[in-house]
Formats: structure tokens, sequence, C-alpha cells
């Protein structure tokens, strides 16, 4: 990848993704469910350009969607709607009714309430819901606190008395449609274990629903899957699969996983480029034109990503990789061996193709990068840098109205 090139041609701070290697990572997993009905949905939270999302609805992916707006981007990308899931603790009435309008997969229901609300909206369109229970198997998955979430502290689906008293509630109610089955317990897994044993408890619950005549056809175990940053080693797309298939050995039940991460994180480089050496005593500061806003990763999960300075070696010392932002945890990098670098020159920070654009903001009015996409050795725009108007038009209006 010609990083240099690139800048040149883009501007930074800039991402850019290589679609050949998600490719190949969405290949590497849908083949490794061989054999087996699967759905591979791809988390659109991970990254949802829509240029992404259309590369692998070109290749048969279904998408995982937390809000109405990623169910838009699912369909304006090309994912068939039989294909889109809806999930979400917090799903708003219009969400609810834009996904029954628009006929998706199936809406996973995350509360008692919640499926209130899914059977009153179903009734009053006259469209049955088709839905699924996000089951919470009160399993440690022993990753990052924060992106954890089958735990009974944690605020992500019902207990598995509460899943079956709402699976037979919804078999007798002509609005709702019970077709899935759905857990997830966290995210960047690299130890199967906890995998199996939820996987394990939900399809055992599983068959005691088919026992009650209670036709699922989905066993959606969610996402999670580990990359390496550092130095994890995560368990093999075919473990993976192994695993969840052996859970459900005997049930006629199309296996649904929704990986992020595993998709892209590897397949994205975040680039930007050095605006000064600063020294405070002893401590290298390398400041770049990225910050916080555009790759939070490190300053919320204190999150690894490897930065390469482009090009360069030698003259290694200690330093603290940081952007413009007023916050001290505004850093890519804190304590890393980095070559000396001048005013100009490039580093790249690795492993951002996951949960990096799509968790950027506009704090203190920086413009959100651009996005490039690679792919057979072309490079393309797929989103581009946003302008001060793109970022002031809808304040100016108004306040040019009042005034
Ligand atoms: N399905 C559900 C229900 C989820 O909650 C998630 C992620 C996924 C699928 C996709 O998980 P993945 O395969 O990407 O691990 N912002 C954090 C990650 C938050 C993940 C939230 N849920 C980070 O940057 O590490």
């Amino acid at each position: 990848m010609d990083y240099r090139l690139l800048a040149d041609r883009y501007g930074t701070p800039l991402y850019i993704y290589d679609f050949d290697y998600m490719t190949s990572r969405y290949e590497t997993l849908k083949n490794a469910f061989e054999g087996k009905k699967s759905l591979v949905a791809f988390a659109l939270k991970a990254n949802s350009n829509l240029s992404v999302i259309a590369r692998f609805a070109a290749l048969g992916a279904g998408a995982d969607c937390v809000s109405y707006g990623e169910v838009k981007r699912a369909l304006i990308a090309g994912v068939p709607k039989y294909k889109i899931i809806f999930s979400g603790v917090g799903k708003r009435d219009d969400e609810i009714t834009g996904a029954l309008n628009d006929d998706i997969l199936f809406i996973n229901c995350e509360s008692e309430a919640e499926l209130d609300r899914v059977e009153a909206i179903a009734q009053s369109l006259a469209k049955p819901a088709r839905i699924s229970v996000r089951v919470n198997p009160e399993i440690d998955a022993k990753t990052h606190p924060y992106i954890s979430t089958g735990l009974k502290e944690n605020k992500f689906g019902v207990d598995i008395p509460t899943a079956k008293r709402l699976y037979i509630r919804a078999k007798n109610s002509p609005w709702l449609e019970p077709v899935g089955i759905h857990f997830h317990i966290g995210s960047q897994l690299t130890d199967l274990t906890p995998i199996a044993e939820a996987a394990d408890k939900v399809a055992e619950l599983a068959r005691s629903l088919i026992a009650l005549e209670i036709d699922l056809k989905f066993f959606d175990a969610g996402g999670g899957i580990g990359v390496t940053y550092k130095d994890e080693t995560p368990f093999t797309p075919s473990q993976y699969a192994k695993t969840i298939a052996q859970a459900i050995n005997g049930l006629d039940l199309t296996i649904v996983c929704e990986p992020g991460r595993f998709l892209t994180a590897g397949g994205g480089v975040f680039l930007t480029r050095v605006l000064y050496e600063k020294r405070m005593g002893d401590k290298r500061f390398t400041v770049v034109d990225g910050a916080m806003n555009d790759l939070v990763r490190p300053a919320l999960y204190n999150a690894y990503h490897r930065v390469e300075a482009i090009g360069k070696s030698g003259g290694e010392s200690l330093c603290d990789v940081v952007g413009p932002v007023c916050e001290s945890s505004d850093f890519f990098a804190k304590n890393i061996s980095l070559p000396s670098v001048d005013r100009g020159d490039l580093l790249a920070v690795h492993t951002a193709g996951a949960y990096g654009f799509t968790m950027s903001s506009n704090f203190n009015t920086r413009r959100r990068a651009a996005e490039v996409a690679v792919e057979n050795g072309a490079d393309r725009l797929i989103r581009e840098r946003e302008t001060y108007d793109d970022l002031l038009a809808s304040e100016v209006k108004l306040l040019n109205a009042a005034r």
C-alpha cells in the first residue's frame, strides 16, 4: 500500500480500507460453516461506510443493525431485506415501524417491554412481526468490561426463564412470529470457552422451545470474534463454526453470526501526518493531525493500535503519539518506541478498520476524515472529507433565521 501517494491524493487524516482483505475474511468465515445453513450478517456498527457494506452484500452477507439508520444503510447498500436483522436495547417506535414496513428478516427484542411495543406496532400496521429474543446467558466473556455484555449486571437481553416466557407469549400472539433466538456475550473475544458455554445454554433453551412447537429457524450467535491488535491469538473461524454447529447438533436451524471486527479491523489503517515534535523534559510527544475524535479506541478503552512511521528508521526513542484535542486522553499510543520523525511524515495507525470511523465525532469542531477503498491495486474515495460548510450548515441556517 503506497501510503504517501494516498496521503497526497486524499489528504490526512485518512481511513484506508483494504477491500481484498475484507473479502477474504468474509470468505474464510463463510466457508468455515460449509455444509451448514448459515448467514454471516456483518455488524454495521464496526464500519458502516456504504461502499464497505456493498462489498459484503455482493459476497452474500447480511447485515446486523442496531439503529434504523443502519437498516437504511444496509438497504441502500444493497443488502436484501431478508438478510437484515435489527437489534439493540432501546428501539424507538418509529424505528420499529420502519423495520416492519421494510419487512426485514427479524427484529431482535431485548426486553418484555420492547416485545410489547413491537406487538402493538405490528398490530397497528396489520403486519405480524418476525422476532427473536436476545438471551443473556450469564456467562463472563472475559473481555474489556465496556464490551462485555453477557452478564446479569449488563443491560443486554433477558435471562433464560424470562426468555422462555416471552417466547410462549409470542407464540400465542397473532402479531408476533418468533423465528430466531439470539445471544451475544461480548466483543473482542479470543477464548472460545465462554462462547461454547453460552451456545450450549442457549441451544438447550432452543430445544425446549422447539418441543413446545415454537418454530425457530435461526440460531443467532452474535458477533465478538476477536482479532490480533498486538499479540492476541484468537480462535480460528473453523474452531468457531464447529463450536456453534456442535451446540445445535440435531436441530434444523440456520446459524447466524454477526461479526464486525473480525471482518474489517485488520483491513483498515488510519493515516495521519506529523505536525510537530515536542519535548517536555525527558518526555517526547509526537503531535499529529489526527485525534481522538477520529479514532477514540485508545482514549475510551486504552486500546492498543500499532503505530508505524512510514519510511522512517533510526533514532528510535520512547514517545507519546498525541492529537490536538484538548483532552489528556487524546492519544494514539503511549510510551512507544518511534523513529525520529519530521513535520509532514506519515504515521499509520494499524488495525483501525473496525470501530474507527463509525465512532468518530466532530468534537472540537473537527471535520470527520475521508475514507478510501483499495481493491485490486486501485484506490477510490468512498467518503469525502467533511467540509466546514457540512459541519455548520444546519446551525448557520437557524442562526440566520433568528437574527
Ligand atoms: N452483535 C451484537 C449484538 C453486538 O452488540 C456487537 C457489538 C456485534 C454483533 C459485533 O461485535 P464484533 O464482532 O465487532 O465484536 N466499540 C467497541 C466494540 C463494541 C461492540 C459492541 N457490540 C470497540 O471499539 O472495541
